[in-house]
């Protein structure tokens, strides 16, 4: 994988002065899903998958960016000193974005960068390949230019602010924090409150966890995304009229409960309600990871993906087929959504004497029912971003 990079790299930029390597993962989370950006917890881990770059430091303040995904688009050439996004910019937005949050945050930039990447996170897969590249190029300039007082966790904050401001999409801090703090073979529980973490085990003794891509994405994932961020927003600030809280994740279910006819509108209702019950899940789904009941962990899985069908509706025909399906498959012990919705992934945790029968079952059915094909991955958990050479 590096080393067709780095041809790569030197046939387009010709061969010479030092070439460094980095690889930042994609994640999967496996629950607390929409709580991130309502000051609860979630559980991501990262994977082996993730973006690689290769890059040469330039004299002048010009910036060439290549990926192998996107050969045709060819090399983007751009300038420090134009950092503003742009359709024409391609993917290259998501790098320029962190380059300019870090001039914003006074990190100097004084050289320009020749980069190339490669990643195999299936794009639009809703594994992270932009928090990826993010964290990516966050790594990148932290090494590059020396800034070592940047911790991991800057970086991560970087990418997310990035993403907010430059991206125009309002997402929380999961996806870069994953990247950012990954740990092979450990799930992360995140305080999105606090910041707080730990890394916990991921011990599911005879099983495994399956990821599964629809194929498909919606359109208008953005705005639907930005919307059910406004309603908790507005939900939070009515709920306040009332009780002492800073976000939604400050309350058990029965203190909603008892509070939530602050909420004027039933939808709005239902879309707090997720995020309440969901970070209260995801504690429940971490203690019982830990204690190795993984039934109950699996239970909570099931019940997440009930939720985000319902109360937050944020899935899709093709998710809820794909989940419906495995709930079904014995030897599952929970399947759900993951990632912002819409299409995308399901995880699935899955007995190993099932891992077979759950990939030719739903496989078979989703291409007879969808008309195009799923694709599994049996997940591997990985560290987080890392300097390669
Ligand atoms: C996207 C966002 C995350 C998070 C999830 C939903 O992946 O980038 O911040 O909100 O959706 O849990």
């Amino acid at each position: 994988m590096v080393k067709k990079l780095i041809e790569t790299f030197q046939n387009l930029y010709g061969c010479g002065r030092e070439i460094r390597t980095y690889f930042a993962p994609g994640r999967v989370n496996l629950i607390g899903e929409h709580t991130d950006y309502n000051g609860g917890h979630v559980f991501p881990c990262a994977l082996t998958l993730g973006t690689y770059a290769a890059v040469r430091n330039r004299e002048d303040r010009v910036l060439r960016f290549y990926s192998m995904n996107f050969e045709s688009v060819g090399i983007i050439e751009t300038s420090l000193d134009n950092l503003i996004p742009s359709e024409a910019a391609s993917w290259t937005n998501y790098p320029k974005g962190v380059m300019w949050t870090f001039e914003k945050r006074g990190y100097q930039l004084n050289h320009g960068l020749d980069i190339a990447i490669f990643g195999d996170i299936p794009n639009g897969s809703g594994l992270s390949s932009s928090a990826s590249l993010e964290v990516l190029t966050g790594l990148i300039l932290k090494d590059t230019f020396g800034f070592d007082q940047i911790s991991m966790v800057e970086i991560a904050q970087i990418g997310q602010y990035s993403e907010n401001n430059f991206n125009g999409m309002n997402c929380g801090i999961m996806d870069q924090f994953a990247s950012a703090m990954g740990k092979k073979d450990h799930a992360i529980f995140l305080d999105t409150n606090t910041l707080n973490y730990e890394y916990a085990p991921i011990k599911l003794e005879d099983a495994k966890i399956v990821i599964t891509n629809s194929k498909v994405k919606h359109s208008l994932v953005n705005s639907a995304y930005n919307q059910r961020r406004n309603e908790c927003e507005t939900a939070l600030a009515e709920l306040q009229t009332v009780v002492d809280i800073k976000g939604l994740g400050d309350l058990t279910e029965a203190e909603f409960e008892a509070h939530k006819d602050a909420i004027k509108d039933p939808v709005r209702q239902k879309r707090a309600k997720h995020a309440v019950y969901e970070n209260q899940r995801t504690i429940k789904a971490v203690k019982a990871l830990r204690s190795g009941d993984l039934v109950l962990f699996g239970q909570l899985i099931n019940a997440s993906h009930a939720s985000l069908r319902d109360d937050y509706e944020v899935s899709c025909e093709e998710i809820d087929l794909l989940v419906d399906l495995a709930q079904s498959i014995p030897g599952v012990l929970g399947s759900r959504i993951t990632g912002g919705g819409f299409g995308g992934c399901t995880v699935s945790i899955v007995k190993n004497e099932a891992v077979d029968t759950f990939i030719e079952k739903i496989g078979k059915t989703y291409m007879e029912k969808i008309g195009h094909e799923a694709e599994f991955y049996v997940a591997a958990v990985g560290d987080g971003a890392k300097v390669l050479s």
